[in-house]
């Protein structure tokens, strides 16, 4: 049972390696986003005094996880007034 467990994992590690070099491959850019994800913004918003990453995701009725995956170089402990934000994002 535990082998077969690691066997398994052994297989998605390789099919993520395998997909990881196809996405760096395909990308032609370097993907900004977490894991294999490029985010394409749709829609930027100047901070206002007193946002937080929260906040902001709360707002837009987004959770924090995906708030923090359209904004991946966005420091959450950081925010400061007029730093762009993005609020509609995709994941490609
Ligand atoms: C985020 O900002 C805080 C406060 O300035 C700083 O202490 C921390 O090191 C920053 N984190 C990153 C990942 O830059
Ligand atoms: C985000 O932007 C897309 C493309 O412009 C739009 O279709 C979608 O409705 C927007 N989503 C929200 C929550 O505003």
């Amino acid at each position: 049972m535990a082998k077969a467990t690691g066997m398994l994992f052994n297989f998605v590690q390789i099919l993520l390696l395998l997909l990881l070099i196809i996405s760096v491959a395909d990308a032609g850019s370097i993907p900004l986003g977490i894991g294999f994800k490029t985010v394409v913004c749709n829609k930027v918003y100047g901070a206002e005094n007193g946002d937080t990453c929260s906040t902001v995701s709360a707002a837009l009725n987004i959770t924090p996880d995906f708030f923090g995956s359209i904004n991946p170089n966005l420091n959450c402990s950081n925010i400061f007034v007029s730093e762009w934000l993005c609020i509609n994002g995709t994941l490609i």
